[in-house]
């Protein structure tokens, strides 16, 4: 069987799981957020150490200014509802990408709630805000020039922002597409489209994707 260390998911399709229904965009964010827990739990029944999610890009701020503001909403939100509760149940929270560009009350309370829950072992919730791999592969050659080391594989994946590797990548929402989600570790992962739109995404679908993946064949290049 495989080791399933690491799953990262593209959350996609909440928009139009809104639009379905007659609701404007920001309930189907409002829906994907409160979706995150379920799938979590599932992580954890799992023992996967590490879940990675894309909530925002370095590209969604092309996106109407009152979608954004109420994606930034929802993170402030987030923040407040989960800290007592990811402490309790040992999670360790980190935002990924490059939130310099934040607001400074958001960044501050990002580094909170990371340092707050930064000894937590049970799984590492990494949320990316802000993020696009090509920025993030900018950034880490920029710290290796910094700290005049050598350009190497090892020094790469120990400067990115997430070094583990991936080993599941998911995406919600019917869209075969990366989307400069994480391509340095996802260099091995197994990689699975899902037409279910974000807040339908189910922990048991999830299950079933991971038991999928538990019972597949990796060869790493090799046979
Ligand atoms: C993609 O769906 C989704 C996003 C760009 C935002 C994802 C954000 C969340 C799930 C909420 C924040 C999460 C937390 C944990 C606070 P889309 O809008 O592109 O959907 P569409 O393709 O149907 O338009």
């Amino acid at each position: 069987m495989n080791e399933l260390k690491h799953i990262a998911i593209i959350m996609d399709g909440n928009g139009r799981w809104a639009k379905k229904q007659g609701l404007i965009r920001s309930f189907g964010h409002k829906a994907g957020a409160n979706n995150v827990e379920n799938i979590l739990k599932c992580c954890l029944e799992f023992n996967v150490k590490n879940l990675s999610l894309f909530a925002f890009s370095t590209e969604n701020w092309q996106r109407p200014k009152n979608e954004v503001d109420f994606i930034f909403s929802l993170f402030d939100d987030y923040l407040s509802k989960y800290k007592e509760k990811f402490k309790n149940e040992g999670v360790c929270f980190k935002v990924f990408g490059d939130i310099t560009k934040l607001n400074q009350k958001l960044q501050n309370n990002i580094l909170e709630f990371s340092e707050y829950t930064k000894n937590e072992n049970k799984i590492n919730f990494n949320l990316a805000i802000n993020y696009g791999a090509k920025d993030e592969l900018v950034r880490t050659f920029k710290k290796i020039q910094e700290k005049n080391l050598q350009i190497n594989e090892e020094n790469i994946t120990k400067n990115l922002d997430i070094s583990t590797d991936v080993d599941l990548l998911i995406r919600t929402g019917d869209c075969t597409r990366i989307s400069n989600f994480m391509l340095w570790q996802c260099a091995y992962a197994q990689i699975h489209f899902t037409k279910t739109l974000f807040p339908d995404f189910s922990s048991l679908e999830l299950e079933q994707i991971i038991n999928d993946f538990l019972n597949t064949k990796r060869t790493f290049g090799g046979v």
